[in-house]
């Protein structure tokens, strides 16, 4: 049988995971291809450091350009990590000929579109299925599967960590703070854990669906960014009175005109599907103008659920090897659509202020919404110690940059002691 070789960029977890699958799933995955995925070669910083995975000995080495630079070399599978070294290795990889696949969101988010234009231009292939929500098959569902439709709109929770976080703070009613702690000792959340709650890593991965669901480059800065860090375990509590759920969500919708790709702690009401998706699990909901609404949901990471992903690209371009058809689905993010403002865009909105306990103070903040065109869906209002009370509004869909105003002139008045939150409600 014909030998296709790998060599891996990367033998952390993800690393580790692919080879594993590699190595377990071998029979399988060979009569799958009609060919055998030999992996020759595999790149890491530290030789001595014990490994989950065993691989022989001489396949190991502190070298990447081992991989890059190995003309026997057909696939390189990007594992490490970060814009650089990866990206100037990946570079390398496919000036010499190779197919490339990768895991590496931040990479393909801000620098994607240059490498795979480059690797369409050598006739190469350019996976990077495992870079978005981990197992959760999302840019071959988008990219293959739904490529027929006219994709609206796109909303994940595609961060895990967040995602633990949040559904333990609507669990046991904790505060956001002890429960990071505890995610960060279970190894659920990194000790540097700003990419994840403040929502820089579910940017990068929106950025990604946003540009192949619509076809266009998507600036990654453009992306408006709000993590989870304000989210108070009062708010959870409340928005379950109310029937919501909040979730960190990513998204991105599209129109001729331009597209909205934006991550912000939202509330869901029960019915939507990505309410219920808790803990580290990751979901994705789409909706195409042909296939109407679907979601996926699974693991977002992890080794074996991330190698998975890896090794399905690695299949995919090792059965395009066997058929000499690499590089045959054109790169269509060719043209940029414009950005829409945030400010522009119409939702439903959550906001809980405090006030003094005073007559007329609920009427006044009303007035003031109605100036500005905000109708009100639903208030509640509670008293509250020290003479304060609690109002809860939802508004209709409003304009957000109408709410904003309306809330800061509402922050202005002598009654009201802060305006809390205010967070979009998704139908
Ligand atoms: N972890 C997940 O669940 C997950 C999920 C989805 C996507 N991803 C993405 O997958 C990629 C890998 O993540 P990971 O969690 O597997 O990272 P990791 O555990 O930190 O592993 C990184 C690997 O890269 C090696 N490495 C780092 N710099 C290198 C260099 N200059 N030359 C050679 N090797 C180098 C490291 O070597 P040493 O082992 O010797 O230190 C290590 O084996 C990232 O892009 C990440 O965003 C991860």
């Amino acid at each position: 049988m014909r030998e296709i070789k790998v060599g891996i960029l990367g033998f952390g977890t993800v690393g580790s995971g692919t080879v594993k699958i590699l190595q377990d799933n071998a029979d399988a995955i060979s009569a799958r291809i009609g060919a055998e995925i030999v992996v020759s070669r595999v790149a890491v910083r530290d030789l001595t450091k014990p490994r989950d995975v065993s691989l022989h000995a001489p396949t190991l080495t502190t070298n990447p350009q081992d991989i890059t630079d190995d003309p026997d070399i057909e696939i390189v599978a990007e594992l490490i990590g970060g814009v650089e070294p990866a990206r100037t290795l990946v570079e390398r990889a496919i000036a010499n000929g190779k197919n490339i696949v990768t895991a590496n969101k931040e990479m393909v988010a801000k620098v994607g579109h240059d490498l795979r234009i480059a690797a369409q231009s050598s006739g190469k292939d350019f996976f990077m299925e495992a870079s978005v929500a981990g197992g959760i098959p999302i840019i071959a569902t988008l990219g293959e599967s739904l490529a027929g439709n006219q994709v609206r709109e796109i909303a994940g929770i595609v961060n895990g960590t967040t995602n633990y976080i949040l559904t333990k703070m609507t669990q046991e009613g904790a505060a956001f703070e002890k429960v990071l702690s505890e995610a960060q000792s279970l190894g659920y959340a990194e000790a540097e854990p700003s990419s994840d709650v403040d929502g820089y890593d579910a940017q990068y991965k929106i950025a990604i669906l946003a540009s192949l669901a619509f076809g266009s480059r998507v600036n990654v800065e453009d992306v408006q960014v709000e993590g989870i860090r304000h989210i108070s375990p009062r708010d959870i509590v409340v928005a379950k009175e109310l029937g919501y759920r909040i979730k960190l969500i990513a998204t991105a919708q599209g129109s001729p005109n331009g597209m909205r790709v934006r991550v912000n702690p939202t509330l869901l009401p029960l019915k939507h599907p990505l309410a219920t998706v808790d803990g580290v699990f990751n979901g994705v909901f789409v909706r195409g103008d042909a296939v109407g609404d679907l979601t996926l949901i699974g693991r977002g990471a992890g080794s074996l659920p991330t190698g998975s992903a890896v090794v399905g690209d690695i299949i995919h371009c090792a059965r395009n090897i066997v058929a000499g058809a690499t590089g045959r689905v054109p790169y269509m993010a060719s043209h940029d659509l414009p950005m829409l403002p945030a400010a522009s865009s119409w939702s439903k909105f959550y906001a809980r202020v405090r006030v003094l306990d005073r007559p007329k103070a609920l009427a006044a903040i009303a007035t003031i919404f109605g100036d500005h065109d905000v109708s009100i869906e639903s208030v509640i209002q509670r008293a509250m110690p020290d003479e304060e009370a609690e109002i809860v509004w939802v508004t209709h869909e409003v304009r957000e940059q109408d709410v904003h105003a309306a809330l800061a002139t509402i922050h202005a008045l002598p009654v009201v002691r802060s305006v809390d939150t205010a967070l979009r409600v998704m139908e």
